[in-house]
């Protein structure tokens, strides 16, 4: 009989995913609001066969080194950024993610976000709060139209083209920026191709649906953003370093752009006394835009899946470096 492997969970997920891990693994879970301490994340895996992390959790060589027992790390995420995936692989411990559960999901978020934006939502919100609305007003708090404008999708993955589903319904014009053609949605969505310049100068909202890697850090910074249209509004739930912040400040404190709802912030969580939580023209929320009770249920019961599955030697459904198992050989 094999023995129960011992499994880290690094916060307090949805139950589904918990009573399955505990079905099969004996389980620990961090309950602190607050992520765990790097101490205290090197102290807990110095046993854990398993660690269940979240994108808030460093997973770099130095911890896996002080894990001798590791085999997997399950993110409970689609975004990976926070784990050094190539020295996992060269330890032999398989890194999953969640995938596919929180498309819908976050790509409905990324659409009220511009909404939100192009209209003046929050600013108007907080103008009724502070008690100044006094007669309806033919010139109160103008926006932009969403419907037959143009839509900059720079990614195309699965959050891009539930996005791109998204704009036709606003009859809008879709251009996509990917490193992949897409000739099937191109064809069945009527979306059109261009080079990112193309898609920066002619979209009046963009929106980003990269990962972040070494080369998409600080993909859209100060040039980018004066090639845009002074009336163009960026959104971003991607990851935070996809953006240079201060050149996105700048950008909206001068006019280059006019709008920006940013879920991702670069650091996380954003600083109090940031500038940009200053501007009327920018909206930021807490990286929210997965945080439906369905999605994020479905992402706790999808990576505590993988995690058993990695930790019982069979392939799990959304590995990121599957080759681990190809190379130990698969039961
Ligand atoms: C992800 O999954 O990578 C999101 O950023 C959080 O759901």
């Amino acid at each position: 009989m094999e023995a129960v492997p011992s499994v880290y969970v690094t916060r307090l997920i949805p139950k589904a995913g918990l009573d399955l891990l505990r079905g099969c693994a004996q389980v620990k879970v961090w309950e602190g609001e607050l992520p765990p301490s790097r101490e205290v994340l090197l102290q807990e895996l110095e046993e854990a066969e398993g660690v269940l992390s979240l994108l808030t959790d460093t997973i770099d060589a130095e911890l896996m080194d002080a894990a001798p027992r590791l085999r997997a790390v399950s993110n409970y995420a689609i975004g990976y950024d926070n784990i050094d995936v190539q020295a996992a692989t060269e330890r032999g411990i398989m890194v999953c993610h969640t995938p596919g559960v929180l498309t819908d999901t976050t790509a409905d978020f990324t659409f009220t976000l511009l909404a939100c934006v192009a209209r003046r939502v929050v600013e108007a919100a907080q103008y009724v709060r502070e008690g100044r609305w006094k007669t309806w007003g033919p010139m109160l708090c103008l926006g932009y139209d969403l419907h037959r404008a143009t839509l900059g999708l720079i990614g195309l993955g699965r959050i891009g083209g539930a996005m791109a589903k998204r704009a036709t319904g606003f009859e809008m014009r879709v251009l996509y920026h990917d490193l992949q053609r897409q000739p099937i949605q191109e064809q069945e969505l009527g979306l059109v191709y261009a080079d990112l310049d193309t898609v920066l100068r002619e979209s009046d909202f963009i929106s980003l649906h990269t990962p972040l890697t070494p080369e998409t850090f600080h993909m859209i910074g100060a040039e980018q953003f004066k090639t845009m249209k002074n009336t163009a509004m960026l959104v971003n739930t991607s990851r935070g370093q996809v953006v240079d912040q201060k050149a996105l400040y700048d950008a909206l404190v001068s006019g280059e752009i006019s709008g920006a709802g940013i879920d991702v912030t670069d650091p996380e969580p954003m600083d109090h006394d940031d500038p940009l939580l200053e501007l009327d023209n920018c909206v930021v929320v807490p990286h929210i835009a997965s945080a439906s009770i369905a999605a994020r249920t479905l992402m706790a019961t999808m990576a505590a899946e993988n995690l058993v599955a990695a930790l019982q030697g069979r392939m799990p459904r959304n590995p990121v470096n599957p080759e681990v198992l190809d190379l130990k050989g698969r039961r």
